[in-house]
């Protein structure tokens, strides 16, 4: 069952089209990220669900039923923001309690759930303390806690980690997993960070300028990006653009600068002359010196020379930027760092990879 659906919603505020027409729907239990860069719409499309703001076309259904025009304290949606927007002369109990006494909810009762909800968010013992008196990662789960309490069919999340820094975040994406596994709430999160999103969500909504890009798995966003604004936001895309010469069937031939180069088949069968970007992700680029050729060099006959004009270690992968002699830019990753030696900045180095590694991407 859709826990939400949205059909053709958009929204313009005077000559900025906030939203374009867009239709999405979030089933019962999932966990869904809206992804995407500052200014794509994200935090517009999370009120217009939350009923925040109006949206200038469309519908929203929470479980099949047209909240469109509910007001939001109807609409049993939760909200978690990235400022925590806690009641600050309120004590974490009174925080939490807040939502039970609006609803009139017997004070043994309210004692008993805030008391339980402290527990789930693992924060047992600062009921009595002010916002002021905690740190912001317990402030998110004090503000993820008031949200819980009252058994929402959906939590909101606009950006809940922005604020905190990278430790702390990586700590609080696994509690609001944990907690969504646990309690089985569905979740709608906003990012503008890919990791956050791939690590988290079960799919993700890829917006660029108020449209949906994709809406995909983490992993099929990664490994088929249907434009070539997703294969670059999602991970590091080499893209190459070029012209179909032929498709067949095996594989497809693309006339680029680089000369001819071979890529896997295509969703559908591609037509000669159509203009397409290649995507070959870093990881999948094979780089060798070019005084020690790969031994399969002559068989393939499609090495691309260049220069290494430097390589960054980031952790367990090192990066190598390939400066191509028609001047493209190549980012090879290559796992461990042992090999960093081997290739010393400005040498001329050989890359090269397999066809089924370079994938057709049919739009901008
Ligand atoms: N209240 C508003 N008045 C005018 N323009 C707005 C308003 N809210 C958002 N916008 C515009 O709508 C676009 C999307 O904004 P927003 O939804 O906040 O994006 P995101 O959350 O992805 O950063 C931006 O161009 C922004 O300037
Ligand atoms: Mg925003």
């Amino acid at each position: 069952m859709n826990m939400i659906e949205l059909k053709q919603v958009s929204r313009r505020y005077g000559e900025v089209q906030a939203l374009a027409p867009l239709d999405f729907s979030v089933k019962q239990g999932e966990f869904v990220t809206l992804l995407g860069p500052s200014g794509s719409g994200k935090t517009t499309l999370l009120n217009v669900i939350a009923g925040m703001v109006t949206p200038s076309s469309g519908q929203i259904f929470v479980r099949g039923v047209d909240i469109t025009n509910a007001p939001p304290s109807a609409r049993g949606l939760g909200m978690v923001f990235q400022n925590y927007a806690l009641m600050p002369h309120m004590t974490v109990f009174d925080n939490i309690a807040f939502p039970l006494r609006v609803r009139k909810m017997p004070k043994d009762e309210i004692r008993r759930k805030v008391r339980d909800v402290l527990d789930m968010v693992r924060l047992p013992d600062i009921a009595m303390r002010k916002p002021k008196e905690l740190s912001g990662g317990q402030q998110q789960r004090v503000s993820l806690a008031r949200c819980i309490v009252y058994n929402p069919a959906l939590i909101l999340l606009d950006e809940p980690l922005g604020a905190l820094d990278k430790k702390l975040r990586e700590q609080m994406q696994l509690e609001i997993r944990r907690l969504h596994a646990e309690l089985g709430i569905t979740m709608l999160n906003v990012t503008h960070d890919q990791d956050e999103a791939l690590s988290m969500s079960e799919r993700i909504v890829l917006m660029n300028q108020g449209r949906v890009e994709q809406i995909a798995t983490p992993d099929e966003l990664y490994r088929s990006p249907r434009t070539a604004f997703a294969a670059s936001f999602i991970g590091t895309a080499n893209l190459i653009s070029g012209t179909v010469q032929d498709d067949i069937g095996t594989h497809v031939v693309v006339s680029t600068p680089l000369g001819m180069l071979r890529a896997a088949t295509a969703s559908q069968t591609m037509s000669r002359g159509a203009a397409v970007k290649l995507l070959v992700r870093p990881e999948s680029v094979r780089m060798t010196s070019a005084h020690r050729p790969p031994d399969d060099h002559a068989v393939d006959g499609i090495c691309h020379s260049g220069t290494l004009e430097d390589s960054i270690t980031l952790g367990s992968v090192v990066r190598h930027h390939v400066r191509l002699a028609d001047d493209t830019q190549i980012v090879v990753q290559q796992q461990g760092t042992r090999r960093r030696a081997e290739h010393e900045r400005g040498a001329p180095v050989l890359v090269d990879w397999a066809p089924e590694d370079c994938q057709i991407i049919l739009q901008d």
